[in-house]
């Protein structure tokens, strides 16, 4: 992808907010389901629980509005809405209409599915319209995966979860936070990872592994190299949360020690859209964050897809909210 020109409008992070559902499915429950043990599932991807129900609309109506009130915007003034969602609660209309309703939105809404790697395409396309004029855009990633898995499959049933994250995206004065992104797709590659409608997910669980570090990897070396950074200037780095072995082996093949990574699908499962802007919030929940350091998005998904976004906390130094 190219470098981001020089000059164009900035934009940051100014609020955050998540939603998990209340019912709380562990692998000991998964154990009276399908043939399966807590031991391995933990042992093959690192997942001890996940949480399951609700819909994408209403889940994301819960993040959003968390992500509102942390930045104390006006939801009048947000001058778009982008939902990353690869299961919205209908085919037509997009579960952001319901969701701009919901939350008292006055303006553009309209759904992103990059599966599992659509938070980011979502981020990346919020700064697109930052850049050319809008000032305020609520960007939230929502899956509610648990209605298109098979969970008498013990293969899928491990690893699939329901979640949404929000950010608030407010245009500045001065650099903005996004250095660099990064998006690719192979379709080539569909027939490893699909659910066709009505229908539940299917998976190559292997060949999308092999595939998942690969292009993870490939991803973030492209986002770092336009950056013009690399692993070591890194601060923390928040991957797709799909399996602990697979965030492993891409950080080790990126040079990043896994105490700079952020994990949360050992309480959330593989939630999707939701599992980045999850990891994202819990790292900035816990002080993982500060301003200035340089963080690393990075996830892949069906498709296949795999996104990327280097960003600087908080901007530059002179980097102020447009009022
Ligand atoms: N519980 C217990 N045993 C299981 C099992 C389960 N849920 N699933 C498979 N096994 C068994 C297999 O039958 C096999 O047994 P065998 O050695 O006697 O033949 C053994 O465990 C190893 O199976 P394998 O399929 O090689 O496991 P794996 O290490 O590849 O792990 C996944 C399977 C699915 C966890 C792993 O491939 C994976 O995470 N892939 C990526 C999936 C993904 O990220 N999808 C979402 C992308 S957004």
């Amino acid at each position: 992808m190219p470098a981001i020109p020089a000059n164009v409008r900035g934009a940051v992070i100014t609020g955050w907010g998540t939603a998990l559902p209340e019912k709380v499915l562990t692998n000991h429950d998964l154990e009276q389901m399908v043939d399966t043990s807590d031991e391995w599932i933990t042992e093959r991807t690192g997942i001890k629980q996940r949480h399951v129900g609700g819909s994408t609309v209403g889940l994301s109506v819960q993040s959003g509005r968390a992500a509102l009130e942390m930045s104390g915007v006006d939801p009048a003034s947000i001058d778009a809405l982008v939902l990353s969602t690869t299961t919205p609660d209908r085919c037509v209309p997009a579960s952001s209409a319901a969701v701009q309703h919901e939350l008292g939105l006055r303006c553009g809404a309209f759904d992103v599915n990059a599966a599992c790697s659509g938070f980011v395409y979502a981020l990346v396309q919020a700064h697109g319209m930052i850049a050319m004029g809008a000032k305020k855009v609520l960007v939230i990633g929502t899956d509610t995966l648990a209605r298109i898995t098979d969970w008498t499959d013990r293969n899928t049933a491990i690893l699939f979860a329901d979640g949404s994250g929000a950010v608030v995206l407010e245009a500045v004065e001065g650099p903005g936070q996004l250095l660099s992104w990064d998006l690719d797709a192979d379709g080539s590659a569909e027939k490893y990872l699909y659910s066709d409608i009505g229908s539940t997910i299917h998976m190559d669980g292997k060949e999308v592994f092999r595939r998942a570090v690969r292009i993870m990897v490939d991803s973030a070396t492209k986002s770092m190299n336009h950056a013009g950074v690399t692993a070591d200037d890194v601060a923390l780095v928040v991957p797709h949360q799909a399996n602990v072995r697979i965030i492993q082996s891409a950080c080790d093949k990126l040079g990043i020690p896994m105490e700079r990574a952020s994990t949360v699908l050992h309480r959330t499962g593989n939630t999707s859209s939701a599992s980045i802007p999850l990891a994202l919030a819990d790292a900035l929940n816990n002080g993982r964050i500060q301003r200035g350091d340089l963080v690393l998005l990075v996830g892949f998904g069906a498709g296949m897809t795999a996104a990327s976004a280097i960003l600087r906390w908080g901007g530059g130094t002179d980097a102020a909210v447009l009022a």
